[in-house]
């Protein structure tokens, strides 16, 4: 088991993470409890700085907020000068009453509706990355309408195919994301937006390959692809344009061995390439900017849940239930993700038994960790799951109406609510009795009350 940020194990054999103890955190809180390690969050925000400014001066690194998004959050990407990548009305709602610079916002999505459109440009976000040619026009369309300006990319579907998980490809052509790249439909749909649209800024580029990348290859690729297409653009159109956008997707270790790349090395294989292949085609090098979400904040994110049942089916397994599940991690359904985990309160005690992970949703596939090997697991004992910072709480549900668990920042010994748990009122908050069926109980409550008077 490979512990991650500033977790450690104490003289009781607890598993600390930013100097807190998390037993003591899941008594505090509660289960099942989010836990991100604010230091850990913070230290790959600055790694991925500091490589992208050292090898490409003038590059922006944009956090994935898809990934993880509260108020607090963004917060703290603020604090650590990265931009905001959201990709809805509620993520920008999100971002702007957190009061996020909103220069520093991109606006991304493949079917924004007009009145997201309208609320980007009312706010001035710093750029809309244009999916496709209905939302280039009814960009144009609502801009004029408000008298403004806006600066865009456009998102290009580069042609790749990426070794990951088929649901988080995106750079095939055959893609719900972008314009392929190459096509005489993107050609004239950038020519357009560069040249017959008065309320369109075309600044650049965008693409986005995938998620959970291992091999920096792939994203060399892509950004040789793109550079060859800016250059493609500048002969045939004689437009040349300054930015490009690379998109998120470096993977992270969810379990075992498992080395993912640093943004050190990601950083100096994009610059090679750009540079190089600038160079080769004469172009100018663009503005180069990347927009990690899983990178930033997955392994800085542990779920603390309790031990309930455990139970035996002789000579087949031990299903351990934990107090938590599919409702809060839908990933291991989703897309058959591994995790690792330990027991918080038995984390210096050696494996000894193999047993599998349970949730608590009414479906067999709630499993969150098939085959682990842990110390003798007991009722009451506090699971810690590793790297589940990116992509658990913003993809959580009610299923099963479970409220939502808490988020808790743990940093330096100090530990802070940054998402309060939702209660069972909250979970009845939105539902409406309409008055037909108000008046259908009352009438049947009289009728009952009618016939025993009787
Ligand atoms: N930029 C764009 C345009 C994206 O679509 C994404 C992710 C990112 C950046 C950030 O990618 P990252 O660095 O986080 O890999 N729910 C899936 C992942 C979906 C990714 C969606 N787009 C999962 O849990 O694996």
């Amino acid at each position: 088991m490979k512990l991650r940020g500033t977790m450690s194990i104490d003289h009781k054999g607890h598993l600390l993470i930013g100097g807190c103890d998390t037993v003591e955190l899941a008594h505090q809180y509660g289960t099942p409890l989010y836990v991100i390690d604010e230091a850990a969050l913070r230290q790959k925000a600055r790694e991925y700085r500091r490589a992208f400014s050292h090898y490409m001066p003038g590059s922006e690194v944009i956090y994935a907020g898809k990934a993880l998004l509260t108020s607090a959050i963004c917060r703290i990407i603020d604090d650590e000068q990265l931009s905001l990548d959201v990709v809805s009305g509620g993520e920008l709602y999100t971002a702007l009453s957190a009061d996020f610079p909103p220069e520093r916002i991109y606006f991304h999505g493949n079917n924004k509706s007009p009145s997201e459109l309208a609320m980007a440009i009312t706010h001035r976000v710093g750029r809309v990355v244009v999916d496709n040619l209905h939302e280039l026009k009814l960009l144009q369309e609502t801009a004029y309408a408000l008298g403004a300006e806006v600066k865009i990319l456009m998102r290009i579907t580069p042609g790749i195919e990426t070794n990951t998980h088929a649901y988080i490809q995106t750079g095939q052509f055959d893609s719900k994301f972008g314009f392929p790249l190459g096509t005489k439909e993107t050609i004239a749909a950038i020519e357009c937006a560069a040249r017959r649209m008065p309320n369109i800024r075309l600044m650049g580029l965008h693409c986005h390959i995938g998620s959970q990348i291992m091999d920096l290859r792939t994203l060399g690729l892509a950004a040789e692809y793109m550079v060859r297409f800016m250059a493609g653009l500048r002969d045939q159109l004689g437009l040349e344009l300054a930015e490009l956008d690379l998109g998120g997707g470096l993977g992270i270790r969810y379990y075992g061995d498992e080395e993912p790349p640093e943004p050190e090395e990601y950083a100096r294989t994009i610059s090679k390439t750009v540079i190089s292949l600038c160079r080769q085609l004469n172009l100018p090098i663009p503005k180069v900017m990347v927009e990690p979400g899983r990178s930033i904040v997955g392994e800085a994110g542990t779920t603390l849940y309790t031990v309930g049942a455990v139970k035996d089916i002789p000579n087949i397994r031990r299903y351990v239930a934990v107090d938590g599940g599919m409702a809060d991690n839908p990933r291991v359904a989703l897309y058959q993700a591994v995790y690792e985990a330990c027991l918080a309160n038995k984390a210096a005690e050696q494996p000894t038994e193999l047993v599998t992970i349970a949730g608590k949703c009414c479906e067999s596939g709630d499993i969150l960790i098939k085959d682990i090997m842990l110390p003798s697991v007991e009722p009451g004992d506090i699971l810690a799951v590793f790297s589940t910072g990116a992509y658990n709480y913003s993809m959580a549900s009610n299923y099963n109406h479970l409220p939502r668990p808490a988020m808790i920042t743990v940093y330096r010994g100090i530990s802070e609510i940054i998402v309060e748990r939702e209660t069972y009122a909250d979970l009845v908050r939105l539902d409406r009795i309409p008055p037909r069926l108000a008046a259908s109980r009352k009438t049947a409550a009289g009728n009952m009350q009618s016939a025993a008077s009787r």
